[in-house]
């Protein structure tokens, strides 16, 4: 195995010393859904794997979650709210246009060193910010790094669209980088976006190029729209390329891999990249049956979970691998 970071003798390793996650109390299932649109549970289960999803309570908004995620990754890691040197949260659905939704998060822990900023990759983010925060713990820029993604995915959902009020949920997970000394940590990081697939999956209002107004909110112009089955391919695809180009930087081979977390789109491109990798049912984690879709949020939910709950333990090797909107890609190869 190599290890593409450390044969950098100027950069650090860089290890994730905490995970934590939070999601909304309130559950909704498939049998709720069937009273809001035309559609069934044995509709959503068969072509999603999704039974039910977390939706933020009324005024519950994105940094409250992220803030909480947080909050359990720095206890897990054994860090103070003072110590961090940078905030970095990615999402889709900030709490406001600006102030960014991680000033918000700084302020609410009480990070007072803490420098903050927000990045958007859709449904990478989570590893987008992961890559970025890592380069300031490598670099000797900061020490101690908090990289959350958090989405409030209901606020631009269409409660009348079926093609996408079934998939999508809310949450945060979050991560603490620092170095480690003896540990290899994060051994790769890959990245991509294809921006000439933007229209595949957009919220097309709200920005510069269509500034909320009376008609945008009439034409439904603020909510999520998307293209299920080209997005489908391209998101097997591009999950694909992206670990299997992580897998190559490493100089490693599948069944390496201890835990394969990918991004909890639907259980059937987990399948689908699962079997493309020659990856084993076991290898692949996937709590998409109980939230859905939560963008950003997604793997890093997962990685808490999978890290909690046992099935990443001390020097396994772990695949992260995404896809969003953009269109983005990305994937990290982690020694934990
Ligand atoms: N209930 C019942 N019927 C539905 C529903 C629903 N909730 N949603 C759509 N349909 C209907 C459509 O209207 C369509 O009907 P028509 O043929 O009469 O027009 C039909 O079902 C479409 O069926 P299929 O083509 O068989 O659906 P498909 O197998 O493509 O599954 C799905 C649709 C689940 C959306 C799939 O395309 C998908 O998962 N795409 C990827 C979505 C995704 O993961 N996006 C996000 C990734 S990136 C990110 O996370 C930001």
């Amino acid at each position: 195995m190599t290890h593409p970071r450390t044969s950098r003798p100027h950069l650090r390793t860089v290890s994730i010393t905490g995970v934590g996650s939070h999601v909304p109390e309130r559950v909704l299932t498939n049998a709720d859904l069937e009273k809001l649109v035309e559609t069934s549970d044995e509709w959503i289960t068969s072509r999603t794997g999704i039974r039910e999803r977390r939706i933020a309570a009324e005024g519950e908004t994105t940094a409250d979650m992220a803030a909480k995620a947080a909050a359990r990754a720095l206890a897990n890691a054994g860090v103070k709210p003072e110590d961090l040197d940078l905030i970095i949260v990615a999402t889709i659905t900030p709490d406001m246009p600006f102030p960014s939704t991680a000033c918000l998060v700084q302020h609410r822990l009480g990070a007072v060193r803490a420098a903050a900023f927000d990045i958007e990759a859709a449904c990478s983010g989570f590893v987008y910010a992961l890559d970025i925060g890592s380069h300031f713990v490598a670099s000797h820029t900061y020490n101690t790094v908090l990289v959350i993604g958090a989405e409030k995915m209901s606020s631009v959902i269409d409660w009348k669209d079926r093609n996408t009020c079934v998939l999508f949920g809310d949450g945060a997970g979050a991560a603490v980088l620092q170095n480690r000394p003896a540990a290899h940590g994060l051994l790769t990081t890959c990245l991509g976006s294809d921006g000439g697939k933007a229209g595949l999956l957009e919220v097309r209002g709200g920005g510069s190029a269509c500034p909320a107004t009376a008609k945008s909110v009439a034409d439904g112009m603020h909510y999520l729209r998307m293209d299920g089955k080209e997005t489908f391919k391209n998101a097997v695809n591009a999950m694909v390329t992206a670990a299997t180009d992580a897998l190559d930087r490493c100089g490693l081979k599948i069944e390496q891999i201890r835990c394969i977390i990918p991004h909890q789109a639907n259980q059937r491109i987990l399948a689908a990249v699962a079997e493309r990798l020659g990856a084993g049912p076991d290898q692949v984690f996937s709590n998409v049956e109980r939230y859905g879709n939560t963008s950003a949020a997604s793997v890093a939910i997962a990685l808490d979970e999978a890290v909690q709950g046992g099935r990443i333990r001390r020097g396994d090797l772990v695949l992260l691998v995404v896809f969003g909107a953009g269109l983005t890609w990305g994937s990290a190869v982690i020694e934990w």
